[in-house]
């Protein structure tokens, strides 16, 4: 995919509909949206709990039900992992924004999660003079709406609905995370509704490489794009994620410059039995090294990068030994030419 051309170290994510439909949940536009059917549409206000509140607990239990019995797919499993590969290193950051209420980013092990929009597992007073916390709430109400015990006023989920303000403090960590993020990518979301819409330019505002994954094109185009990857979320976002880690080890300057006396490659030792390519590759990696005992990395796509690292640096036997094994046919024409091989 080749995404990530440099460095990034300030990565922001925002997600929407579309990176929970794996997990069996329905988006909310398009074809089956819960917003496509106008008896369900109305329930987005918050006028619902006014007008018919046993009709909007109704629709909230039933999608509450169906978060509840849904469970994260590999795409927010993915989101999780990126989030604790950068955060734990202290010049990084990951911040993971979502639209969503279906709390599946947590129950996948993400932290410090920014729900715009609330979420639908917790519960709150719709009398907004009343004392009552926001708790959480799986019980499911479909035979009556709920009563505050403070105030008796019609309980309501703690989400976000049409005319309703984005709360103070997930608005503000949206902002100090936009200002300096130098990687945005938006996935599963139609860019239809603010102010979510407009984060990609505030990204492209500061300098930072903007990415859409999507399943489809977004209806109006928003040019602060730089790439649209089209595809299933839950597909895309782990190649995207080892795409990312290997491109860092590539562009990071982390690793000592190649050269035959310095052996500061930390490794892992796998009990992998090499093949005799690999046997001979490490014999001449042992000997013109003197003793880095060249052994498998964790990671594989690392493994052969260090190889065709050494490769390219290193003597002409070792060199010929990697470039066949590690070197794409276009890489070893164009290493061959430079030899005038
Ligand atoms: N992978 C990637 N994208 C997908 C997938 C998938 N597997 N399935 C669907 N999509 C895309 C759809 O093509 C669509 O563009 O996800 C997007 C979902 O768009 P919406 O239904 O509009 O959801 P979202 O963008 O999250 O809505 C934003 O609007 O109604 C409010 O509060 C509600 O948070 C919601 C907000």
């Amino acid at each position: 995919m080749n995404c990530f051309t440099r460095l990034y170290k300030r990565v922001v994510v925002l997600t929407g509909a579309g990176v929970s439909t794996a997990s069996g949940l329905p988006t909310y536009r398009g074809q089956g949206g819960l917003w496509s059917d106008p008896e369900t549409a109305r329930f987005t206000s918050p006028r619902a709990f006014v007008k018919d509140p046993d009709g909007a607990w109704k629709f909230w239990s039933t999608l509450r039900e169906h978060c509840l019995k849904a469970v994260p797919n590999p795409g927010h499993l993915a989101l999780s992992d990126w989030g604790r590969k950068l955060n734990c290193r202290e010049d990084r950051k990951f911040t993971l924004i979502t639209q969503n209420v279906d709390g599946l980013h947590e129950r996948a092990g993400s932290h410090d999660v920014i729900t715009m929009h609330g979420s639908i597992l917790h519960s709150r007073c719709s009398n907004d003079t009343c004392t009552l916390e926001v708790f959480q709430d799986r019980e499911l109400f479909f035979n009556g709406a709920p009563r505050c015990p403070e105030c008796k006023s019609v309980l309501r989920p703690d989400v976000v609905l049409f005319d309703e303000a984005i709360p103070a403090k997930a608005e503000w960590l949206v902002r100090q995370a936009l200002r300096s993020c130098d990687l945005f990518i938006a996935v599963g979301t139609s860019g239809t509704v603010s102010p979510a819409a407009g984060f990609v330019n505030s990204a492209k505002y500061v300098g930072a490489t903007t990415l859409l994954v999507n399943l489809e094109p977004m209806e109006s185009v928003n040019k602060a794009f730089d790439l649209e990857l089209l595809g299933k979320a839950e597909l895309l976002l782990p190649r995207l994620e080892a795409e990312f880690f290997y491109k860092q080890v590539m562009f990071s300057g982390d690793l000592p410059p190649a050269s035959t006396d310095r052996e500061e490659y930390a490794h892992q030792r796998f009990n992998m039995a090499l093949s005799p390519e690999e046997q001979a590759a490490r014999e001449a990696h042992t000997e013109l090294l003197g003793g880095l005992d060249s052994v498998r990395y964790a990671d594989p796509q690392f493994d052969a990068w260090v190889h065709r690292y050494y490769a390219v640096v290193c003597a002409q036997q070792y060199l010929n030994q990697c470039r066949r094994k590690y070197l794409t046919e276009a890489e070893l024409e164009a290493v061959s030419s430079d030899d005038g091989l």
